[in-house]
Parts: C-alpha cells; sequence; structure tokens
C-alpha cells in the first residue's frame, strides 16, 4: 500500500493524512473483493523496516490500525470475511495483539474470503522465524532431514494457513517487493501501477485483475505445452 507519504505531500498535507486516506481505500477495496470473489488478499500494512520511521509516524500509524480494526471488526463479521494476521506478532504491544486476536477469533468461522494483514512483517525474517521452528522441531521430533522438501518446510511459514499469491500488486510506480512475501510470490504475476495507494480505488483494483487475467501463467513449461495440455 504504497505512496500514502507522497498523496501527503503533493497536497501540503502531514504524512499520516496520506496513511488516513489509505486506510479508505482499504475499506473501498472490501467492496472489491467480495464483487470478485477473490478469496484471498493480504495487504503490507507495516513492515519490519518501517520501525526505523520517526517515532511519531509509527505511533500514528499503530492508532490508525488500532482505529481500523475497532471499527472494521463489525463490517467484517457481517460480510463474512475472515480476517489474518501475518507477521512478528509478539513484538507488537499487547493492546494491539489482543485486537488482532479478537479480530481474528471472531472471524476465524468464515471460509468464502480472507483478508490478511502483513503487520511488522518481513520475508527474511520470517524464513529465519521457520528455519527456527523447523530445526527445533527436528531437534525435538527427530526428522528425517532427506524427508524435507519445500511442501513441509513452508508449513513453518507465517502464511501456512494461506495459498502462494497469484498476483501482487504494487501501487505508487516504485518497482520492487521490499521484502514482501519473496518465497511465496515465486510463481505470482506483478502487476506494478503509477496510482498512489489513497487514490487506489475500486476500479484500479477491477484494471490489475484484468492484466492479470491477459497473462500467460507458464510455472517454467513453454506456451506450447500449455497450448497442448
Ligand atoms: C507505505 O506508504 C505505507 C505504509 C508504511 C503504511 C500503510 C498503512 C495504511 C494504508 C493505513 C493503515 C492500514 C490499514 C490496514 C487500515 P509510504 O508512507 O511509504 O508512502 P511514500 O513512499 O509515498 O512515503
Amino acid at each position: 500500500m504504497d505512496g500514502n507519504g507522497r498523496w501527503a505531500k503533493a497536497r501540503g498535507l502531514p504524512r499520516i493524512e496520506g496513511h488516513r486516506r489509505g486506510a479508505e481505500s482499504v475499506k473501498s477495496l472490501l467492496d472489491a473483493i467480495q464483487n470478485t470473489h477473490v478469496k484471498y488478499v493480504t495487504l503490507y500494512a507495516f513492515s519490519i523496516e518501517n520501525w526505523n520511521r520517526p517515532k511519531g509516524e509509527i505511533k500514528a500509524l499503530m492508532t490508525l490500525l488500532d482505529y481500523f480494526l475497532t471499527k472494521q471488526l463489525p463490517e467484517l463479521i457481517e460480510r463474512k470475511i475472515r480476517f489474518r494476521v501475518i507477521g512478528r506478532y509478539a513484538e507488537l504491544s499487547p493492546k494491539m495483539q489482543k485486537r488482532l486476536h479478537r479480530a481474528e477469533a471472531d472471524t476465524a468461522q468464515f471460509d468464502q474470503s480472507t483478508l490478511a494483514l502483513a503487520l511488522n512483517y518481513g520475508a527474511r525474517t520470517e524464513v529465519t522465524d521457520a528455519v527456527k521452528k523447523m530445526a527445533k522441531d527436528i531437534q525435538e521430533d527427530g526428522v528425517d532431514i532427506d524427508n524435507i522438501d519445500y511442501s513441509f518446510f513452508s508449513r513453518y511459514l507465517y502464511t501456512h494457513e494461506l495459498p502462494d499469491p497469484d498476483l501482487v500488486i504494487r501501487t505508487s510506480g516504485e518497482h520492487r517487493l521490499s521484502n514482501f512475501l519473496l518465497l511465496q510470490s515465486a510463481y505470482a504475476e506483478i502487476y506494478f501501477t503509477p496510482v498512489l495507494w489513497p487514490d487506489f480505488g475500486e476500479e484500479n483494483f477491477y484494471s490489475a485483475l484484468e492484466n492479470y487475467a491477459s497473462r500467460e501463467r507458464r510455472y517454467g513449461r513453454t506456451a506450447e505445452q500449455l497450448q497442448g495440455s
């Protein structure tokens, strides 16, 4: 959800105003998710690296997230959207952890669409955490190392309950993944748009899906092989 700061700066507003407008874009995305029946959407809300931002901005972002979770929980329940969090949960404030747990628990029964929030997330940290957990299990349970494959390893990732993304949308004209779902995006289609996140509305989401529909996904095979199958 990139471009909040630039959106605000262009209007002579404080950065947090951009984040506030960005939260509005999240709300309109809920309509788009339901209209298109997209089953899983993950929003990159706060990266591990975002802790390096000015203290005031971090505090304002956390307050905004807290407010969003409180306000939007009834809406998620009404829309039957399951809520999940990926990231280093334990490093968030106890209050935030409680809110997140509550939102996850209160929406756990829904299975039509899932909204995941990447919070205090970083792909490299995720892989490191997964390796540590897996190594611990191997030590304790004596798993045969030759039997370890990606499918086994991926169960230790924060995303173990989510499928790999088909499409990654990066807003604001930047052309990089910024430590987002690096393993899971191995075969994802990437869509770059110059639109700043606060301006990203339903129509932009539909355009991204349309563009995705025109892609040919080969997973290492040739175009001829795909035509024959
Ligand atoms: C990146 O834009 C955005 C963030 C670090 C925060 C994203 C948070 C929100 C959209 C609001 C809260 C989220 C939810 C789910 C309610 P940037 O600040 O790096 O923009 P810039 O590159 O233009 O400075």
